[in-house]
């Protein structure tokens, strides 16, 4: 691929195919030191002002293409900026490898915490996992003095919810939700009540006492495309039909709808919800209805069998990270009389593992 230019238009060569580059688009992007705010990276002049911009003069002199606008704008521009835009080669996705998983996953990815970890190319490694795996594990960080809190704003910012910025896991008397019971909880993607649904939940195990209590994961986008390839209706009803979750207490009533199987504009897998404990379907036509409890129920299945499921236990000082856009997480019940068992937990967005993961990308791998 290569810019050319040719007759005051600059082209845009990628096998053969010319595309011209329209002058806004590079006036847009003049980086001299009067238009372009050095210190912030940030324009010192409204492109949504100008209008009818042209180029007077194109030249190329090795790796700069220096232009000269009709407004008497000049300015140098690297080319292959240029062209690494055009092609959109920084984009964290083309970048990251997603890697859909069953039970047959052997290696779990695991980091080890040590000082100065989150400025390290180890934690760079790790952003690059959690988004090849939807999940990380990170083992030997500190168990006081909510440590939690301290990870998640060293990754990003928390995101708080009414049960405060972090929640304690463990078996209490009459619990707001049956999270904090020694039961066992089904996959299950967390608060698809909430508007906006946290994307990514953190889990600390401060002790681990007790035989069961092992945590489970399953990768909702492996369980998707399967559906898909076994049973193309059962897919499309779930991708269809929005449920709405609810989640009630004291002091507050949360809401929101989604399908359990929800695509992008370009029918790519964007998220998957499943809650059983409070989902309500829409009174829709019996048939209709018929088919989606069908689909639930395989999909149920499919996520609960151990052709897709994984298990281990987390011991003190473990912490779990994943995508709760894309994996299922549960537990196996537990005897509470055998010991204690505690975990905390917490939620980031992925403003907060992208923002990083794109920092940590300029600094390791330029
Ligand atoms: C939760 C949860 C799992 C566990 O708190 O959201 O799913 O291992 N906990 O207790
Ligand atoms: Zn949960």
């Amino acid at each position: 691929m290569k810019i050319e230019v040719n007759n005051n238009t600059v082209v845009f060569n990628n096998k053969k195919k010319k595309t011209e580059i329209h002058p806004m688009w590079l006036r847009e992007r003049v980086n001299s030191k009067e238009y372009l705010d050095q210190n912030t990276a940030q324009r010192l002049f409204d492109p949504s002002f100008l209008e009818n911009i042209k180029i007077k003069d194109a030249i190329i002199k090795g790796n700069i293409l220096e232009l000269t606008f009709n407004d008497g704008v000049h300015s140098k521009f690297r080319i292959n900026e240029l062209t690494s835009e055009f092609l959109d080669t920084n984009n964290l996705f083309n970048t990251v490898k997603v890697n859909l998983w069953d039970s047959s996953l052997k290696r779990y990815p695991k980091y080890f915490y040590k000082k100065n970890f989150f400025k390290s190319k180890e934690m760079y490694n790790l952003l690059k996992s959690f988004y090849k795996y939807g999940f990380v594990i990170i083992k030997n960080l500190p168990t006081k003095n909510n440590f939690i809190i301290n990870f998640a704003n060293s990754i990003g910012n928390v995101r708080p919810t009414n049960f405060g910025e972090f929640f304690n896991v463990k078996s209490i008397y009459r619990p707001n939700d049956l999270a904090y019971t020694s039961l066992p909880l089904s996959p299950h993607t967390d608060n698809p009540y909430r508007k906006p649904i946290p994307c990514i939940q953190l889990l600390h195990c401060i002790e681990n006492e007790v035989s069961g209590g092992r945590s489970t994961l399953v990768d909702g986008f492996k369980v998707a495309n399967y559906l898909k390839k076994i049973n193309p209706s059962f897919f499309r009803i779930l991708t269809k039909i929005k449920v709405k979750f609810k989640f009630t207490d004291k002091n507050v009533v949360l809401e929101n709808n989604g399908q359990l199987i929800e695509l992008d504009e370009n029918k790519n897998l964007k998220q998957v919800r499943f809650s059983t404990r409070l989902d309500f379907v829409p009174i829709l036509k019996k048939n209709e209805l018929d088919l989606y409890y069908k689909a639930r129920k395989k999909i149920s299945d499919l996520y609960n069998s151990d052709k897709f499921k994984i298990e281990f236990k987390l011991i003190p000082g473990d912490l779990l990270m994943m995508d709760n856009y894309r994996l299922l997480h549960g537990r196996t019940a537990y005897n509470p009389n055998e010991g204690k068992r505690y975990l905390q937990g917490c939620y980031i967005d992925y403003d907060s593992s992208e923002g990083k993961l794109r920092h940590l990308k300029r600094n390791f791998d330029n």
